[in-house]
């Protein structure tokens, strides 16, 4: 029996298969046809026994100025530099302008807008997600899309709303198709958040999902088990009742688990309830 070929995808389909499998972002102006590449890349130089001695970069002070054209540092240097620098920023704002200059995370060249937070800078509670998604990356607000609509009914649930509550992320930009981000991207972005925690100060804060979790409350643990338990959280001036739940995006793809989520609402309820008001 004859075989009969498949018809060629028309430019709407390929577009549908690049999105199903997370391409919706361009990277370059220009397409690049990586199959035309026939370059085999060269071999290292073998290493000479008297190598020149190779330029020292100065290691700034507070943030690196690096252009955007040039190379990352590398990624201790990165830590190294965002600890600094996170460290010594007094303010929210002066945090804010500290990242939009920060040129040690490589994932700020693929995000269309650094995405720094939400919400009341005063609140008692603030929720972390893990990293901004399409939507986020487009409005440069955090839990804009999908899972942010159910975070805002999450928070409605205990009386809350935005001009109620901050709400940031680990990343503040989001990765390339929404890939997962890499543990040297957390571990560069962490000071970040940990100090934007201590400025913001909150009474409670909610760690939503099991990045999150994990890079915040120090632990191994799975969400299934950190969940619904209250952690301290020493932000180096002050120790902060943390609670781990449910990522909303989770829950939109595993809708039985918002029951256990609802526990957790009232437990963060009832915590705000008791901590006297400031
Ligand atoms: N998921 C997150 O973790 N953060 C956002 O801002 C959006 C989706």
């Amino acid at each position: 029996m004859d075989l009969i070929p498949e018809p060629s995808p028309n430019v709407r389909q390929l577009l549908a298969f690049y999105l199903e499998a997370g391409v919706d972002c361009a990277l370059m102006e220009e397409p690049v046809d990586r199959l035309a590449e026939t370059d085999i890349p060269a071999a290292p130089a073998p290493v000479r026994e008297t190598a020149p001695p190779r330029p020292v970069r100065e290691m700034p002070a507070a943030m690196p100025t690096v252009p955007r054209s040039e190379t990352a540092p590398a990624p201790e240097a990165a830590i190294a530099l965002a600890r600094e620098g996170a460290r010594t920023a007094p303010t929210l704002e002066a945090l804010r302008a500290l990242l939009e200059n920060f040129e040690g995370c490589a994932l700020r060249n693929t995000a269309t807008r650094l995405v720094f937070a939400d919400g009341n800078p005063e609140a008692r509670i603030m929720f972390v997600g893990e990293a901004p998604g399409r939507d986020e990356d487009i409005e440069g607000l955090p839990f804009v899309g999908r899972s942010g609509k159910l975070l805002d009914r999450m928070i409605a649930a205990i009386g809350l709303d935005r001009s109620k509550a901050y709400i940031a992320n680990v990343i503040p930009w989001r990765p390339p198709g929404n890939r997962t981000p890499t543990p040297q991207e957390t571990q560069i972005c962490l000071p970040f958040i940990q100090r934007q925690i201590e400025l913001v100060n909150p009474d409670v804060l909610v760690t939503l999902g099991n990045p999150s979790t994990q890079a915040l409350l120090s632990t191994r643990e799975g969400i299934m088990k950190t969940r619904g338990k209250w952690l301290d959280y020493d932000t180096g001036t002050r120790t902060i009742r943390a609670l781990a739940t449910f990522h909303p995006a989770y829950l939109l793809r595993s809708p039985s688990y918002k029951r256990l989520a609802w526990q957790d609402l009232r437990a963060i309820a009832k915590a705000l309830e008791a901590a006297p008001s400031r």
